[in-house]
């Protein structure tokens, strides 16, 4: 079966593709992806000489991607080419309009043209917005998006489901927490907090610190792409969670008792403009329909987590390079 993934160099693309090639060994994997800041990290280093996997650099927003799915025939494609970070979004808009709803419709344009049997959009729990008390998003409630990013995945969510009705396409899409785990670029709450922490740089704290999100360990949320990927329904939605709720002050303490670090490094700093309080999903439909069932607790998987950067100094140390101190100080200005 040949498989298209797109955004595969990227933090969860890359953890996906090597589940896939892993627990499907008839599945032939071509990894599109651009190689943006955020695909840079060498995330398959390790499969650089698979078999079954081959690499194009490409943009899902423009006409390659017609010549690319002619040529490789995919049986399915697995969107998770994106722009992901909330922060980026606020500084800067379009390119997650153009990557992430454009780049979805010309996919889904690509992907119609060239009779791709089954089309799984990586979405995010984001595009329900803020979760209030201690109610749960399940797949059929509103989207109320607050961020660029988030409403620009939303409208990509609209537009698979529109590709469903209107012209019959086999769509599934997932939505997700927040995933953690290794390879995550330093930008990101867990990674930039440990990566900070191990060399004596304040951590920045948005606001009050009690904002809480659902973290899950990554391949938790690849085994459920699988499932998706092979057992959801045509024009389906299928959230992803675990069920915690830790507020970011307790996993940045946290981070710091596992690093030995002091709090003393803790800074609270402005809040993120539209800053979600809340996120929550109600995964039983996932659990129902597709088996899924979570493995990783979040106590061991943030152990791991830090583990695992601490003994990988050398791949996130190039990435924080002039670009990304650049970026750091325009947003923490
Ligand atoms: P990431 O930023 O680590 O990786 C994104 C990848 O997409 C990179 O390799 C990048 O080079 C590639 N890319 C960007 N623009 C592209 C384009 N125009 N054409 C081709 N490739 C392009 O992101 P991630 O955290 O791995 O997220 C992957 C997907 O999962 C995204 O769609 C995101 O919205 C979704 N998601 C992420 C989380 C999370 O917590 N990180 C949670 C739920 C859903
Ligand atoms: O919920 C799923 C989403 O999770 C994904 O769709 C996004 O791609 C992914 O980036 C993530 O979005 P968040 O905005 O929730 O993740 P982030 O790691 O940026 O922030 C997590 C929480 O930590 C959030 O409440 C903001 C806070 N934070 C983050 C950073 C980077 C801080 O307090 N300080 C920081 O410096």
């Amino acid at each position: 079966m040949n498989i298209l993934v797109t955004g595969g160099c990227g933090f969860i693309g890359s953890h996906f593709i090597r589940l896939l090639l892993a627990r499907r060994p008839s599945a032939r994997v071509l990894n599109v992806d651009l190689l943006t800041y955020a695909g840079r990290g060498g995330n398959l280093a390790d499969l650089a000489r698979h078999k079954r996997l081959r690499f194009a650099r490409a943009d899902i927003a423009s006409n390659a991607m017609r010549a690319i799915i002619s040529r490789f025939r995919p049986e399915a494609i697995v969107n998770f080419a994106a722009e992901s970070h909330v922060d980026r979004s606020v500084l800067d808009a379009s390119p997650f309009l153009r990557t992430n709803t454009l780049g979805t419709q010309n996919l889904l344009d690509a992907a119609r043209a060239g009779g791709v049997k089954r089309f799984v959009q990586i979405s995010t729990d984001e595009v329900y917005g803020s979760i209030p008390g201690k109610g749960r998003a399940r797949e059929d409630g509103a989207l109320l998006p607050s961020s660029p990013y988030s409403a620009s995945k939303a409208a990509a969510d609209l537009c698979c489901l529109a590709f469903h009705r209107t012209h019959g396409m086999n769509v599934v899409i997932t939505r997700c927490t927040n995933n953690y785990g290794p390879h995550q670029f330093p930008e990101k709450l867990v990674p930039l907090m440990i990566t900070n922490a191990m060399h004596d740089i304040p951590l920045p704290v948005y606001g009050d610190g009690q904002q809480k999100r659902d973290w899950i360990h990554v391949e938790d949320h690849c085994r459920g792409i699988l499932l998706a990927l092979e057992r959801g329904r045509a024009g389906e939605i299928y959230n992803f969670g675990i069920g915690s709720e830790p507020p970011n002050l307790l996993i940045i303490r946290e981070i710091l008792r596992l690093l030995g670090k002091p709090a003393t490094l803790i800074r609270h700093v402005k809040d993120r403009p539209g800053h979600d309080r809340r996120y929550a999903v109600d995964c039983s439909k996932s659990q129902r329909e597709l088996g899924w069932k979570p493995q990783m607790s979040f106590k061991a998987g943030l152990a791991d987590t830090v583990s695992w950067y601490r003994k990988n100094i050398a791949w996130w140390l190039r990435l924080k390079d002039s670009s990304f101190r650049a970026y750091y100080k325009k947003n923490y200005a």
